[in-house]
């Protein structure tokens, strides 16, 4: 990895990605790819070049490869479980037309390619508990629809072309900087908000349902060290469970009571997000991910409570 790409640089994940690529390879060139209406600002606008970069957009994308000798491609574009239920066709626009644009500019620039796949590949007849990394992947979103093609075509590539591709499963990623958009598992970064707020919170998702979450300094480590990862090891390419977390609301509840004892939080569950969490793994089973390329994490749920409130006090001055 020199020169890298990140489509989506100013989403939840790319905001926080694009900086650390930046400070692991300050030799090379990090462009922050956007789209109009999220261009990127303050540091992520001046620690390195961006370009508008539509994933739709072959031509666009071509050009920005062909400027900055580019070699790894990390693309984030994507709509999130719940907002892609209400715009089922354009998920499957940014998510698959999108993804065919970058895969032949990858076959023919040989670029690596990093295309998250997530816990929403699953559905309601795979393993609930310890889902194991080949199993049944049937989803009832239009999110997991494009997931588990894009985990196929990113394998077909690999398998017909030789294009390296490599992914994770990512679970729900807590993070402090950019609020993700319309997902399941937005809950668990905006229960902490409230919480720093003073606010108390309206919990969309029922107490008992239990999902995979990861705290983003692990996700940003699972994304960079699979593509660093030596692929003579890989039996999988795309794409590997990675674990961390597993909570229900009354358990992430608890641990932000230990440092914010008044906060309060009730529930007004969503009928669509509960739908969506309850066809989704309790937790992944990573073996897989642990043996081919040494991933581990390092966040506990508590740690992870810490470091947010620590975090979203500095944001909001609290
Ligand atoms: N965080 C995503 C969502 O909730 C799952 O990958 O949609």
């Amino acid at each position: 990895m020199k020169n890298v790409l990140v489509i989506g640089a100013t989403g939840q994940i790319g905001s926080e990605l694009t900086i650390e690529l930046r400070k692991r390879y300050p030799e090379g060139k990090i462009v922050a790819g956007y789209i109009k209406g999220a261009e990127p600002k303050g540091i992520l606008l001046e620690s390195g070049p961006s370009e508008l970069a539509d994933v739709t957009d072959g031509k666009q994308l071509h050009d920005i490869v062909d400027k900055y000798n580019i070699d790894t491609i990390y693309n984030l574009a994507a709509l999130l479980s719940a907002v892609a239920e209400e715009k089922p066709l354009l998920a499957w626009h940014i998510q698959m037309d999108g993804l065919i644009n970058i895969l032949e500019i990858a076959r023919e620039k040989k670029c690596s390619v990093f295309t998250p796949s997530s816990i929403g590949a699953f559905g309601p007849n795979t393993p609930k508990d310890k889902t194991p990394q080949d199993t049944i992947q049937r989803p009832k979103t239009m999110y997991g629809v494009t997931k588990v093609a894009t985990e196929l075509l990113s394998d077909y590539y690999f398998n017909r072309f030789g294009v390296d591709t490599r992914s994770v499963r990512f679970p729900g990623i807590i993070s402090n900087v950019t609020l993700p958009g319309g997902g399941t598992t937005d809950y668990a970064v905006e229960i902490y908000y409230s919480a720093v707020k003073g606010e108390e919170f309206a919990c969309p998702i029922a107490a008992g349902t239990f999902m995979d979450m990861i705290y983003m300094p692990d996700a940003l480590h699972a994304a960079i060290s699979i593509m660093e990862a030596d692929p003579s090891k890989f039996i999988h390419r795309n794409s590997f469970n990675v674990a961390s977390l597993s909570f229900d609301p009354e358990m992430i509840y608890a641990s932000i009571k230990k440092e914010i004892p008044d906060f309060k939080m009730h529930y007004e569950v969503d009928p669509l997000r509960q739908s969506i969490a309850e066809s989704w793994p309790n937790s992944l089973d990573d073996t897989c991910a642990r043996t081919e390329w040494g991933w581990q994490p390092n966040f506990s749920l508590d740690q992870m409570t810490k470091d947010m409130i620590m975090a979203l006090r500095k944001k909001f001055g609290k």
